[in-house]
């Protein structure tokens, strides 16, 4: 693989167990770069990792001889990935805050590549809200991570913290470098969540959707280098950075955002799971509990996808389907009256598969009759499935 990795060793412990990584980075045919932070330097000399990638290690800012390339700017253009193993909480704290005040945090700012983190600490440190706060909103800004794992921890402690073992991190780089980019060029039209239908200022109608399945189609299409629009009711998620984002609450503002980006998408799903009614009412007051029983009466939603279905032009329309009974029957009728693409469906009532869990296990139905079923899979990975059957599909016709 004619390919470059930059790999960032700080001061922990754990610093030894970058020269495994090291080790089989290069065994895997990758061209590697290593900087390490001053504290690494103290646990591991530099001559092991310059043995091991067979160049110089980086080791300052303003290392002597200098040579006539910005080193933190063009290690970083030369880079298809960057990899911190292990990675300290400082060095987390430094990125996800924006601090760039030695060569290694320096060159992971000019990184364009992905950046994986292998973290390793005492489990309280990694414990730690401020640390888990930086590790999110890192994630949220695309980075990677590498869950450390449990066991004995060189403080004496037991616990989470534990470098993730050399060979997983690497087989995690090495996916990440193959990381399929299918849909350059192409717009994503993703709806996710729930929406909420107003009976009075202080209660609505809703469900339980979670917006996990939405969420994780647009963080699947944004990795394969797609462009996503997301439209998303109110969930407890926080979206993508890259994508762009309209947040909605109820099912007439999803359609209105729906409509105004549909003209420009090639790919849209309909993960959403869009109230059917909505009460006829919205009281300006609190309604009151005097009298009897309360009669509320409810007025249809527009069927958003359906409209999609009718204005279609070059887009390819994937529905979702949520369904406690005849699964095939009914997820093939919406197909055809929605005039669909594809149709997911998904049976709500199996263990761990629909509504707000981490997990699906779900049904493929094309337009042309071809069906695929899937185990039940972590909602991300189903994702890419998902994915990979639209391009199985696009190209067919
Ligand atoms: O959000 P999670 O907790 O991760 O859960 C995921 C999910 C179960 C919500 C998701 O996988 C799912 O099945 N979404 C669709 C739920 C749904 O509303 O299904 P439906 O069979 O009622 O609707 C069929 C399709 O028409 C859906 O694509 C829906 O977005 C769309 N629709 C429905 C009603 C309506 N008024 N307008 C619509 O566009």
């Amino acid at each position: 693989m004619d390919k470059t990795v930059v790999l960032g060793i700080t001061g922990g412990i754990a610093a030894y167990k970058g020269a495994e990584i090291c080790r089989l980075l290069v065994k895997s045919g990758l061209k590697v770069k290593v900087i390490m932070t001053r504290a690494a330097a103290a646990f591991v000399s530099s001559l092991t990792f310059e043995t091991l990638s067979g160049g110089p290690v980086g080791l300052e800012m303003f290392q002597r001889p200098a040579s006539w390339e910005i080193q933190h700017v063009s290690w970083a253009q030369e880079a298809s990935c960057f990899l911190i193993a292990p990675a300290t909480a400082n060095i987390i704290g430094k990125t996800s805050q924006g601090i760039a005040d030695d060569l290694l945090s320096t060159t992971i700012m000019a990184a364009a590549g992905p950046v994986i983190f292998a973290p390793a600490m005492n489990v309280e440190m990694y414990n730690n809200v401020v640390v888990q706060e930086n590790i999110a909103r890192l994630k949220s800004l695309g980075y990677h991570f590498i869950e450390p794992e449990s066991g004995f921890l060189a403080c004496g402690d037991q616990g989470r913290g534990r470098l993730a073992e050399p060979q997983k991190i690497v087989d995690y780089l090495l996916k990440v470098l193959q990381q399929k980019k299918d849909f350059e060029g192409k717009t994503f039209l993703i709806t996710a969540g729930p929406t909420r239908e107003p009976l009075d200022p202080v209660r609505y109608l809703s469900n339980y959707s979670s917006g996990r399945m939405g969420y994780a189609l647009a963080e699947a299409a944004l990795e394969r280098g797609g462009r996503v629009v997301l439209v998303s009711g109110p969930v407890g998620l926080k979206p993508p950075f890259r994508a762009d984002f309209t947040a909605v609450n109820t099912a007439l503002e999803m359609r209105d955002a729906v409509l105004k980006e549909f003209p420009e998408a090639d790919i849209v799903i309909k993960a959403a799971a869009v109230a059917d009614y909505r009460p006829e009412d919205i009281s300006l007051q609190k309604i009151k509990k005097s009298g009897g029983d309360l009669v509320v009466k409810f007025q249809k939603n527009p069927d958003i996808l359906g409209e999609l279905g009718k204005l279609k032009k070059q887009q390819l329309l994937v529905g979702f389907a949520a369904e406690s009974e005849s699964l095939a029957e009914n997820a093939s009728r919406k197909l055809k009256n929605k005039n669909l693409d594809m149709i997911v469906a998904n049976d709500i009532t199996a263990p761990g598969s629909g509504f707000e869990v981490e997990t699906n296990q779900v049904r493929v139905i094309t337009r042309g009759g071809e069906i695929k079923d899937f185990p039940l899979m972590a909602k991300r990975e189903l994702a890419d499935k998902i994915l990979d059957e639209i391009i199985t599909l696009k190209k067919s016709t």
